[in-house]
C-alpha cells in the first residue's frame, strides 16, 4: 500500500491528481481508513502491532502529499515566471503630446501682431441673419454678390416667421455687431469660421477669414496700407514687404481695393516679401457710409477703413502647403510633416 501510493504521488502531474490520490489513500472514505475500520475487528495484540503501522503509514503518505504539493507549486511557480517575462530595462514608447490646430496657431499669431497695433478682437454668431451677413452691408436682397457667395441658408419649417439665417459668409457682420453696441471710435479684428458651398484645392465650405475694423474722425486708406505691410512684414517675418492696392468693389467699402504682397517665384519656390511678382491676399476699403449708417454710426463724424483676409490663404503661403483641404483632414502623418504636431 505504501509504495503504491508513493509512487502515484511521485507520478501526479498537478495538483488536482494529487487531491484525487489524497482522497482514495488518507480521505475520510479512502483506503487507509478502511483500513482503521477494521482494527475494531483485531484481537487487542494484532491491533497494538496494525495500529501504529497504520498511523505511520498515514503520516508518510501525509507527509510525501505535502512534498509533492510544495514542489508542484515551485514549478507553476517558474513557469509563470518564465512565460510572463518582461524587460523592464526597455525604453518606454514615447507619448505624444497633442498640439494646437496649425489654423489656431496662425490665427494666434496675427492676432498678435495685430493686438500690438492697438486692434482689440471681436465675436460674432457663425449663424446669423441675412440682415447682418448682406443688408446692412449694403448688400440687398436681389444683389448678385449674394449668388456669389454660395450661401448656405438655414432652412425654416413653413409658418416659422423668424427673420432668415445663414451661416456666416464672411466675418463683416461682425464690423456692423460691433459699430452697433460700441459705437465710434473703433479698432478691432473679428477672426472666425466663415462658410460657403464651395470644395476644390483652394477651397474649403468651412474657412476662416479675420476682419479689420478701424474707425475715427480721420482715418485714411494711407493708415489701411500702413498697418497691412507692418502686419505682413511681421507675419511673413521680412522686412519692408510692399503691397499694392488694386481697384476693386465690394458694397460695403468706397473706395474699395484688393491687396497684393510682393512676392517671387526661384525655382519654383514661392518666395513671400522680396521680388516683383504679386499675390492677392485680402479684399478692403473705406467702410461705405450706409455701412455705418446701418450700425447706427453717424457717417458725418466718423470714417475708417476695413479689411478681410482669409487666414487658411495665409496659412498656406507661409507654410507652403498646396492643399487648403488638408488642414481639416487631421492626418497627423502630414500634420507632422509641416511640424504641426510631435
Ligand atoms: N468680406 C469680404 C470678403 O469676404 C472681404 C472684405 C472685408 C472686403 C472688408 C472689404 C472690406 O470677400
Amino acid at each position: 500500500l505504501k509504495s503504491k501510493y508513493l509512487n502515484l504521488i511521485a507520478d501526479a502531474g498537478d495538483e488536482s491528481s494529487l487531491e484525487e490520490i489524497r482522497l482514495t489513500a488518507v480521505g475520510k472514505k479512502g483506503e487507509v481508513a478502511l483500513k482503521m475500520r477494521e482494527l475494531g475487528k483485531m484481537t487487542p495484540e494484532e491491533r497494538q502491532v496494525a495500529g501504529p503501522a497504520l498511523n505511520a503509514l498515514k503520516d508518510e503518505i501525509n507527509a510525501a502529499l505535502a512534498a509533492k504539493k510544495a514542489a508542484l507549486g515551485d514549478a507553476a511557480l517558474d513557469e509563470r515566471l518564465r512565460a510572463e517575462w518582461l524587460d523592464v530595462t526597455l525604453p518606454a514608447r514615447g507619448v505624444r503630446q497633442g498640439t494646437i490646430h496649425p489654423i489656431s496657431q496662425v490665427t494666434e499669431e496675427v492676432t498678435a501682431i495685430l493686438a500690438e497695433m492697438g486692434f482689440s478682437v471681436a465675436e460674432g454668431p457663425q449663424i446669423d441673419t441675412d440682415w447682418y451677413n448682406f443688408d446692412a452691408l449694403n448688400i440687398p436682397g436681389h444683389h448678385p454678390a449674394r449668388a456669389e457667395m454660395d450661401t448656405f441658408y438655414m432652412h425654416r419649417a413653413e409658418g416659422d416667421e423668424r427673420p432668415p439665417h445663414v451661416l456666416r459668409t464672411h466675418t463683416s457682420p461682425v464690423q456692423i455687431r460691433h459699430m452697433e453696441k460700441y459705437g465710434a471710435p473703433c479698432r478691432i479684428i473679428a477672426p472666425g469660421r466663415v462658410y460657403r458651398a464651395d470644395y476644390d484645392q483652394t477651397h474649403t465650405p468651412m474657412f476662416h477669414q479675420v476682419e479689420g475694423l478701424a474707425i475715427d474722425k480721420d482715418i485714411s486708406m494711407a493708415n489701411l496700407k500702413w498697418v497691412l505691410e507692418e502686419f505682413f512684414s511681421a507675419f511673413f517675418e521680412v522686412d519692408g514687404i510692399k503691397t499694392r492696392f488694386r481697384a476693386s468693389h465690394f458694397p460695403f467699402t468706397e473706395p474699395s481695393a484688393e491687396v497684393d504682397i510682393q512676392c517671387s517665384w526661384e525655382d519654383g519656390q514661392l518666395k513671400i516679401g522680396q521680388g516683383d511678382g504679386w499675390l492677392e491676399v485680402l479684399g478692403s476699403g473705406m467702410v461705405h457710409p450706409k455701412v455705418l449708417t446701418a450700425a447706427g454710426v453717424d457717417p458725418a463724424e466718423w470714417q475708417g477703413f476695413a479689411f478681410g483676409m482669409g487666414i487658411d490663404r495665409i496659412a498656406m503661403l507661409k507654410y507652403g502647403i498646396p492643399d487648403l483641404r488638408a488642414f481639416f483632414d487631421s492626418d497627423l502623418r502630414w500634420l507632422r510633416h509641416y511640424g504641426f504636431a510631435s
